[in-house]
């Protein structure tokens, strides 16, 4: 049997009667659509009871307030998915003449509704042929056909779209639709799939392969680090104050001007930064903000702001990384960019 009448055949036997199952209501299948992306099926079931009871139509819901609907869809987090509902309600008043539209391609422009939504509900309403492409199908195609590229990567989105539109070829849009993924949350689990009652393990190529854990893959997104750079520019008649940077951080042997690193944007009306700064530089040093610039590396973002500086005293005994040299003889060494740019700008 071909994998989408497995899937079928599957889902006939295992189904969840679920509300939004036994309507081709464009409406009401916009609302549960709307609710499940923002959560699992037995904590939206309620809501999704309550919005409909609220609000049977669209007309309706176009003529609630926001606060009605901010009220009603409380608890479910990420509040601009309720307001856009209101919007896009009010535009099916006023645009479709209260009729919800079925394409896709009319669903598509919809506030709120992205190529997930308007494939599913112009599927679920009116049978069009248009995959739904969600967690679910990524994890269940990737997992049975061996798809390795990652599901977040432009190249992955396409290959299992590609895929997707493919399979859906023949098939009853809404039942496969609601198959697959159906199958996905009940069968193909993320974690602890039940591979031992799956009537396609035989074929599914993460089974035969000993994959099941490591499909789908996703790439991790990196962190960026937001780092805060003090930089203090001291010029005393023709020296100016310098400092090499060291192994193992970012811009290494580079030099550039004595730092204090900080973990947040600091003002020297800060005391605490104040007080480093006059450990470093002396009681009587006087600090004039010149610049702040933003430095994005690949995993770090760099705020760096620089200080002029008078009147300073430094025991260089104790800070014996920084140095006084000659203006002329410190422009000819090796900076980072940022340093570079700063002596183009303010330094002759
Ligand atoms: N999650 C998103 N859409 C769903 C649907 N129609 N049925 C079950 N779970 C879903």
């Amino acid at each position: 049997m071909s994998f989408q009448l497995e899937i079928v055949a599957w889902y006939l036997k295992n189904r969840r009667d679920l509300p939004w199952r036994n309507t081709t209501d464009p409406y009401v299948i916009w609302l549960s659509e709307i609710i499940l992306q923002q959560t699992r099926v037995e904590q939206g079931l309620p809501y999704f009871n309550r919005f409909l009871a609220h609000f049977p139509d669209v007309s309706s819901f176009a003529s609630a307030s926001e606060e009605q609907v901010l009220k009603l869809w409380q608890g479910l987090g990420y509040y601009s998915r309720g307001r856009n509902m209101l919007h896009t309600a009010k535009l099916v008043m006023s645009t479709y003449g209260g009729k919800f539209p079925t394409s896709y391609r009319e669903l598509i422009d919809l506030k709120g509704i992205g190529a997930y939504t308007a494939a599913a509900i112009s599927s679920f309403s009116s049978n069009e042929k248009q995959a739904v492409v969600d967690g679910n199908v990524y994890r269940v195609l990737a997992r049975y056909f061996g798809i390795s590229h990652p599901i977040n990567s432009n190249i992955g989105q396409k290959k299992f779209a590609q895929l997707a539109a493919h399979l859906i070829a023949d098939q009853e849009p809404a039942v496969y639709n609601q198959a697959i993924m159906e199958f996905g949350a009940l069968q193909c689990k993320p974690k602890s799939p039940l591979c031992h009652t799956c009537p396609l393990r035989l074929d599914c190529h993460a089974y035969k392969h000993q994959l099941v854990d490591q499909l789908p893959v996703k790439l991790k997104k990196v962190k960026v680090k937001k780092r805060y750079f003090n930089y203090f520019v001291g010029i005393d008649q023709n020296q100016i104050l310098t400092k090499q940077r060291t192994a193992g951080d970012v811009w290494q042997h580079l030099y550039d001007f004595p730092l204090i690193e900080t973990n947040n944007e600091l003002t020297t009306s800060s005391a605490e930064f104040s007080e480093q700064i006059k450990s470093i530089f002396g009681a009587a040093v006087k600090i004039r903000p010149v610049e702040a610039k933003k430095h994005i590396l690949t995993h770090q973002i760099i705020y760096v702001q620089f200080f002029a500086i008078d009147n300073y005293i430094i025991n260089f005994n104790d800070y014996a990384e920084i140095k006084s040299v000659d203006i002329e003889v410190f422009k000819q060494l090796p900076h980072p960019k940022i340093i570079g740019d700063f002596i183009e700008k303010h330094i002759d």
